[in-house]
Order: structure tokens, then sequence, then C-alpha cells
């Protein structure tokens, strides 16, 4: 009864959701744990691109349960259009597709709160995905918000929306926003929880009874480790914890019930919005990752900052997630360059640092120490065996596994779900 956390290991953009998408052919379920529709997974079937914001990556496969946890934060409005715009082809009936009732709901007055406290913070700006998500934590936190299960009740509602808004719009005015109307809100989100509620569940009591009945289930994390709220560089990170323990609270499923945690590791580093980034490259080898990756937002169509693959930043990853194997992704994006540089430590002043600052100050001023490797110019995607890959890109594989001292179970080549080549038995399902 194999249980799997999936979970990225850089500041998102990993490349999970096709992962999650190939390992599902042998999953029951597929869970998402924390984050909302600030994670935007790509998934390439058939020649076709898929961008899902809240439905997990498992939805394409038929045989696969798609649970949403009490650790998202869902607005809902975005998941019903993504359900609408998807369910004539594929099943998206609530017998598929599960939310747990205790999800937080995203309201219109955390989008405008969000986009109206980025742009008064001018020069300190995150560079948030204006979505919503760190206010609508806040008030999970701050016992405020609504559960899924209250847009179905509603006297309920319409009592605690009242006064939960007029504190809204008088922070609203002050942050130079329109304050927003009552009777829009109430009757649009009870629509919504009308909607919604023949998807709503128990998902900690169905994960019970499939891990009883020996299903497998995977638990796929979005964002990357360091837009962790704890362990990330605060404060330019994401309002959840992305880390693996969080899938066990954002399901309500018990830690000692997980077999193994996959980190995914993009060959390259991409980071979107504000904070530092040790190994970024403002210069061409930048701009051809960029180009080459498409490396722009799924969510947010904002170009991503690049730069070279950060091993000190991974280990640290792997530490905190308790990462028992390793997915490399888009390794084809790195072909056709002469150079590939890997960060194996940082240097501040004359001291060597051989781990990843907690302090966000340190972090600013690290130098990358880096160690080079030969480029290989082949086009991987054409590749569909570990022995066919150019000897560049094992020995690039190699250092990147000794050095981080986890196996890589398999890499990813190209966008398509066939671009992808298990290096190892393992299998996980
Ligand atoms: P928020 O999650 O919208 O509050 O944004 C906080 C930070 O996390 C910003 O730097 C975002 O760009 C980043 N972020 C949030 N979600 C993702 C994601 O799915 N991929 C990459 N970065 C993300």
């Amino acid at each position: 009864m194999p249980t799997l956390i999936v979970v990225g290991t850089q500041w998102g953009d990993e490349g999970k959701g096709k992962i999650v998408d190939v390992l599902t052919e042998s999953a029951h379920y597929v869970v998402r744990f924390q984050g909302g529709n600030n994670a935007g997974h790509t998934l390439v079937i058939n020649n076709k691109k898929y961008i899902l914001h809240l439905i997990p990556s498992g939805i394409f496969h038929p045989h696969t349960i798609c649970l949403i946890g009490n650790g998202v934060v869902v607005d809902p409005e975005v998941l019903i259009q993504e359900i609408e715009k998807l369910k004539n082809e594929i099943d998206l009936s609530p017998a598929k597709l599960k939310i747990s009732y205790l999800a937080h709901a995203i309201m219109p007055y955390h989008r405008a709160l969000d986009i109206a406290r980025e742009s008064k913070a001018k020069g300190n700006r995150i560079g948030t995905t204006g979505r919503g998500i760190g206010p609508c934590y806040e008030d999970k936190v701050g016992r405020r918000g609504f559960r899924l299960v209250d847009l179905t009740k509603p006297e309920f509602f319409k009592e605690k929306l009242k006064n939960v808004l007029e504190e809204k719009n008088f922070l609203l005015r002050y942050l130079g926003a329109e304050p927003l109307d009552f009777q829009s809100i109430y009757e649009k989100y009870l629509e919504y929880g009308e909607y919604l509620k023949p998807y709503l569940s128990d998902i900690s009591e169905i994960l019970w009874k499939a891990y009883n009945e020996g299903k497998n289930i995977l638990f796929e994390g979005a964002q990357g480790t360091f837009l962790d709220i704890d362990f990330g560089t605060y404060p330019y990170v994401t309002s959840s914890n992305t880390v693996a323990g969080n899938a066990c609270t954002g399901a309500g499923f018990g830690p000692s019930k997980i077999s193994e945690v996959l980190g995914i590791v993009k060959a390259y580093t991409t980071r979107v919005g504000e904070g530092p980034f040790p190994t970024e490259q403002n210069n061409d080898i930048g701009l051809y990752l960029r180009e080459k990756g498409g490396e722009y937002g799924s969510t947010t169509g904002r170009p991503r900052r690049c730069g070279w693959l950060d091993l000190v930043m991974v280990k640290r990853a792997i530490r905190l997630n308790g990462i028992t194997s390793l997915a490399i992704t888009k390794l084809d994006v790195l072909s056709g360059l002469d150079k590939i540089k890997l960060c194996i430590g940082y240097r501040i002043g004359s001291k060597t640092l051989e781990t990843f600052p907690e302090s966000l100050e340190d972090l600013k001023s690290v130098e990358p120490i880096y160690e080079e490797l030969p480029g290989w110019k082949e086009d991987l995607s054409k590749i569909s065996t570990y022995e066919e890959l150019p000897k560049e890109t094992k020995v690039y594989l190699k250092v990147i596994e000794e050095y981080l001292e986890v196996p890589i179970v398999l890499i990813s080549t190209g966008p398509d779900r066939r671009n992808c080549i298990f290096i190892k038995e393992k299998r996980f399902f």
C-alpha cells in the first residue's frame, strides 16, 4: 500500500505536474494538500497542452480519483471554471473529483487585498500571483475565513460575511482600493456553494479507507520547498507550508503511513517574483534557458528568472522533506550549451559555506562556487533509454547524484508524457 509525496525542491515550476501525471498511471488517488490557484501545472497529452490550477494533475487518468485536501485554498470561481472547461473532455463528476469540506474559500476581497497591498508596497513587493492566496491563509489562521461548507449554509454565511466584509472594506479603502458590495458577493458565493456541494467530502476518511484497502495514494505538492512559509526565502515565499510534512496536515493523513517522498529537481533553477537567487544568470545563459525552457509563468505569464542548478539548495530540500528519490526534469533544455555549471557551495567573504544559509541577508550576499562540466548537443527528446543518453548527460546526472546522495530514479526529456525515462527499476506503485 504505497503512499508517495511528490514535492518541488526549488522555487516551484520544477515540472511536478508532468511527473505526477506519469506516476498516476498506477495511482488510485491523487491528492492536493496546499496552495491554491497560484499553482499552474502544465501537462502535454497527445500534443495538446493543458494547464491545471486547482484540479490535481492525475485527473487525465480515467481510473484515478482526485482529491483536494483541507490545506488547499480554493477560489470557487476558478475551480468551477476549470471544471466547466474540462468536463466535456474528461470525467469530472463528484465520483472522480472530491473536495474537502474544510478547505478555505478564496473570496473576492482576498484577491483585492492581495493586489492592493502589492501595489502599495512598491519597492517592497513580494511579487505574488495576485490570486488572494496570502490573505486567504491569513483569514484561516485568524479564524475569519470561510470553509467551503460554509457557502452551503445561507444564514450562517450571511451573518459572518457581513461582519468580515465590514473590516475588509475598511482595509481596502485604506489601501486605496474600491470597497466591495455585500449582496453581490453573498448571492454569487451561495451559488458557488450549491454548485460545489456534491463534490464536498471528508477527504481524511476517504484516504483512511483507501489506505486500508491497499490503494496507491499520491500526494501532489504545489510550489516548491524554497517558497515554504517557514523554510523558504521569507518574506519572498508563498503562504503555505510546501514541504512534505504538510501533506499529512493538509489532507488529514497520519505521518506513519507515508512510504516515500519524491523530490522534483529541474536541471537548472528558476524563480518568479522577487527575492534572492544566488545562481541567477542575468545574461545570455539566462535568456537561453528561458526561451528554450518556455520559462514563463503558467498562472501569470510572467517571465521566470533563470540560472544554474543549485545543489546546495536541493540538498537542504532533501533534508527538509525527507526525500528518498529524485526526478530530474527539463534535462533537454540544457542541450546545446558548451559548458554547464553546478553550484556546489557558497562563499561569503573569505568563508566557505556548504549549507544553505537560513538568514535572508546571508543568502543575498553569497557567491556561488561552481563545478563546470562539458555540455552536449544531442536532442534528448528523441531518446527513450538511459543507455542512449550522451556521455556528458550521464556525467551531469552522476555528479548530481553523488553530491545529493539520493538516487535519481527518473528523468524527463521533453514536455510530453512519453518523454520520461525511468533509470532505476523502481516505479513507486
Ligand atoms: P503567492 O503564492 O501568490 O502569494 O505568491 C508568493 C510568491 O510565490 C511569489 O514569488 C510567487 O511568484 C510565488 N509562487 C506562488 N505560486 C507559485 C508557483 O506555482 N510557481 C512558482 N512560484 C510561485
